[in-house]
């Protein structure tokens, strides 16, 4: 279920990618392979597709300078849900997640509209597979749920599109962005679970839940939506967040003319 902190950090990439070829000045601490893309380029968009293309294998290694981990497999150390309304009452933890599949992605659009500051971007994964520790306590749908153990999940045909939305501020003299609003939404065609050690281990009732998780995930998903999208949103924040404290405006998307 956190497989999505790739899709905003993938979207950054998409950012990070309008930047000069060869570093003009000594200032420009970005990496000398991303291509440059200008703002006010009116192939900005087909610019900065063709630059995600060309950055795509460096993204699954990881692109330190820009902030960005491996995507290949993706490692979220710990991810918290918490809610407390509707059909779910839920208390629970995610550590060492691993997701692996976030290559094989297909990229729908890749949008950038400077005069808003926005950035847009769709993106299709076909499958997603997660493994992770897991502590769970809760209720759904009236039926207590408890466990402590592995747990894995398979996600078919997810597609995440995230919209970020920037303000200008001055820094030092340069024009930063600073992001303002950060919108994830997604759809996905089926998903599978599997917790192992639920209720300390009973079998029999383990299995019957992992049944019910499984044949009823879509309303499930539905319940748990606002709380996992507000997750992905907080994880992906603190990478676009840091991205754009470093890098100015002018480095990141520079404008043609001076
Ligand atoms: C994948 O999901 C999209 C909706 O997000 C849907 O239009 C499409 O038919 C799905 N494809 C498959 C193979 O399930």
């Amino acid at each position: 279920m956190n497989c999505s902190r790739t899709l905003l950090l993938l979207l950054i990439i998409g950012l990070g990618s309008q930047v000069l070829a060869k570093p003009k000045s000594k200032s420009s601490r970005l990496p000398s392979f991303l291509k440059v893309c200008y703002r006010d380029s009116p192939e900005l968009n087909e610019c900065a597709k063709e630059s995600f293309l060309v950055l795509k294998p460096r993204l699954m290694d990881g692109i330190p300078e820009l902030y960005i981990p491996p995507m290949e497999p993706l490692v979220v150390p710990e991810v918290k849900m918490d809610q407390d309304s509707g059909a779910i009452y839920l208390h629970s933890v995610y550590k060492n997640v691993k997701i692996t599949g976030i290559s094989k992605h297909t990229l729908n659009d890749l949008r950038i509209e400077p005069s808003k500051h926005k950035f847009v971007v769709s993106m299709t994964f076909p499958q997603l597979h997660m493994e992770s520790d897991y502590s769970i306590k809760g209720k759904i749908m009236m039926m207590p749920l408890l466990g402590d153990g592995r747990c894995k999940v398979d996600l078919t045909n997810i597609t995440m599109n995230t919209e970020l939305v920037g303000q200008e501020y001055t820094k030092h003299g340069s024009t930063f962005l600073r992001i303002i609003d950060v919108k994830v939404k997604y759809e996905l065609s089926n998903v599978h679970m599997h917790l192992d050690n639920l209720f300390n281990g009973d079998k029999a009732l383990g299995e019957r839940m992992n049944d019910f998780l499984n044949e009823n995930w879509k309303s499930l998903a539905e319940e748990v939506r606002p709380l996992l999208t507000k997750a992905l949103v907080d994880i992906l924040r603190a990478s676009i967040d840091k991205l754009f404290e470093v890098f100015s405006y002018d480095e990141l998307l520079p404008k043609m003319k001076e």
